[in-house]
């Protein structure tokens, strides 16, 4: 009998049990006794009241007053699928990671979302989107949790929950739902000028993609690689689309979010369903590891920061086909669990602090998200790797653990010996030096230029590109019910370039105000703009 069907006696094990649903013989209870019925309560007569003994009554509607788990903190509207990694082997040079070898073929599964909108909300809003990758490598799971965007709001993971704050509807009238058009928003962007770059992105036509199959992606953090002799490389993760960088216009996005909400999950569901597989290149730009991990005066650990194409082109390391829709919603793209921590070895992080703050948040998240601290036994969350730890017991334990003493050393299991040596497969950070200092709770100096890297974004973009970002402030900050807040954001965009700042001040009716900061002189980067593409 094949996986969804019962066996003669019509028992099922595994998967199939997990799977038969609906599809079986006849229907059980959540004991697997056989129900005759379980459309209608146990009554006294026809029209009589309901028995309190109807035991099967009460399991069918306790299970479904439980249905719902906590949304995600942030990312809640997501849409995902499975697919392949094929490494090509050039990243071999800088890296150990086994799957980043020659030839090797890697199961993913990829989630794209929208950040502030409940898991109902439209998917055309303006708003980054996630591109979570994890690799089932047959070194363990290593997650790619990254964004369209290449750059991020703050520079420090303790600002997050303020940003998320400010950027979720209002307390009190729970509106806007999912868009950047509201006061908090824009009251902490512009307070908080470091913001400048992601807002300015955000306003780009990258905030409303035409597709989550025309999108680019991006690691954002620096990461280090570690070569197999052991030397470094800084690196930064870029995800190229094979159908080329696409945006919807304004008008496209307010139509498609009234006509079909669900615009961007349709499409990918609809794409792989075709067989019209959507494909993307892994690539990464890599710099020298050098102590103060600076390159051409562009601070590494600082993720407000890109690097620009032509200083450190993208180089290609793989493709990804992503060839399989999800079967079940909820087991998979709901219960998928990404961790900037899941790294193989071979790849490894840095000081950037917003990195830091990431690698705790997203545990602790999903424990409350997932029920308990045993979310990598969920099948999307199981790494394809042996897995041999000693954690034991707490909510959901689905394994049946062997043996009597689950610590090591031990005397009685046979015990579970490190392995000897550093290329025995086991991941080991690397032995960076550690900068001196005294404990302080202050950013570096070189976290301070929020307006040069925004200013080189406005000049490269096209006469039209340039449009649609005055549209988008004037339209978004036209929102704003607070003059101070509008006024206050005339300032920044003055001090990215006094062209922009008079085109939205025209279009809210407002002055506009003198730059406050010297303009930096910047190149345009070509790669930063869409048309052409
Ligand atoms: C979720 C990206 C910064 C906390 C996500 C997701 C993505 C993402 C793609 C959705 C994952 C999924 O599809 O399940 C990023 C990027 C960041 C960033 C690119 C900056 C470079 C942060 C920071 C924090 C944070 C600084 C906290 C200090 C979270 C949390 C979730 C999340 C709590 C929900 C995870 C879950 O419920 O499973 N992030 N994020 N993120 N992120 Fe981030």
């Amino acid at each position: 009998s094949g996986p969804d069907t019962m066996s003669p006696t019509g028992q099922a094990t595994g998967a199939a049990r997990a799977r038969m649903a609906q599809s079986g013989a006849y229907l059980t209870d959540a004991q697997g006794v056989r129900r005759y019925d379980t459309d209608h309560s146990l009554k006294a007569g026809p029209r009589g009241p309901v028995l309190l003994q109807d035991h099967h009554l009460r399991e069918k509607v306790m299970h479904f007053d439980h249905e719902r788990i906590p949304e995600r903190v942030v990312h809640a509207r997501g849409a995902a699928a499975h697919g392949v990694f094929t490494s090509y082997g050039t990243a071999s040079s800088v890296t150990k990671a086994a799957f980043l070898a020659p030839g090797v073929e890697t199961p993913v599964f990829v989630r794209f979302s929208t950040v502030l909108g409940s898991r109902g909300s439209a998917d055309t809003v303006r708003d980054t989107r996630g591109f979570a990758t994890k690799f089932y490598t047959e070194e363990g799971v290593f997650d790619l949790v990254g964004n369209n965007m290449p750059v991020f709001f703050i520079q420090d993971a303790i600002k997050f929950p303020d940003i998320i704050h400010a950027g979720k509807p209002h307390p009190d009238r729970e509106i806007p739902q999912a868009q950047s058009a509201h006061d908090t928003f824009w009251d902490f962007v512009t307070l908080h000028t470091e913001a400048t770059h992601h807002t300015l992105w955000n306003m780009s036509d990258r905030g409303i993609p035409r597709s989550y199959r025309m999108m680019e992606g991006f690691g954002v953090h620096t990461f280090r690689l570690v070569a197999e002799d052991g030397s470094t490389t800084l690196v930064k993760f870029h995800w190229k689309p094979k159908l080329g960088v696409h945006s919807l216009v304004w008008e496209e996005a307010q139509l498609a979010g009234g006509v079909d909400p669900d615009f961007h999950r349709r499409d990918l569901a609809d794409a792989i369903e075709a067989g019209a597989y959507p494909e993307w290149e892994l690539g990464i730009q890599t710099f020298p590891d050098t102590p103060d991990q600076m390159f051409e005066g562009i601070d590494l650990l600082d993720a407000t920061n890109i690097v620009p194409e032509e200083l450190a082109p993208v180089q290609p390391i793989g493709r990804l086909t992503l060839n399989r829709n999800p079967s079940n919603f909820f087991a998979e793209t709901e219960q998928v669990a990404f961790h900037v921590g899941h790294l193989v070895p071979g790849i490894d992080i840095t000081d950037d602090p917003l990195l830091a703050g990431r690698l705790f948040s997203y545990l602790d998240t999903q424990i409350t998200r997932l029920g308990g601290p045993n979310f990598a036994q969920i099948p999307i969350n199981r790494p394809h790797a042996p897995v041999n730890d000693m954690h034991r017991d707490g909510f959901h334990q689905d394994a049946v653990h062997r043996g009597v003493a689950p610590y090591r050393p031990n005397s009685l299991d046979g015990g579970c010996p490190f392995l000897a040596g550093a290329d025995n497969g086991a991941y080991i950070e690397t032995p960076v030096r550690v900068p001196e200092g005294t404990k302080v709770r202050e950013a570096p100096e070189s976290f301070s230029d929020h307006f040069s890297q925004p200013r080189r974004f406005w000049l490269s973009m096209s006469a039209v590109e340039q449009e649609h970002i005055v549209g988008a402030y004037t339209f978004e900050l036209g929102k704003c019910y607070e003059q101070a807040v509008k006024e206050r954001a005339l300032q920044v965009l003055a001090n990215i370039d006094p062209g922009l700042c008079a085109r939205v001040a025209e279009g809210l009716g407002l002055p506009a105000p003198e730059a406050t900061v010297p303009f930096a002189d910047v190149e345009p980067s070509p790669a930063l703009s869409q048309v052409g593409q």
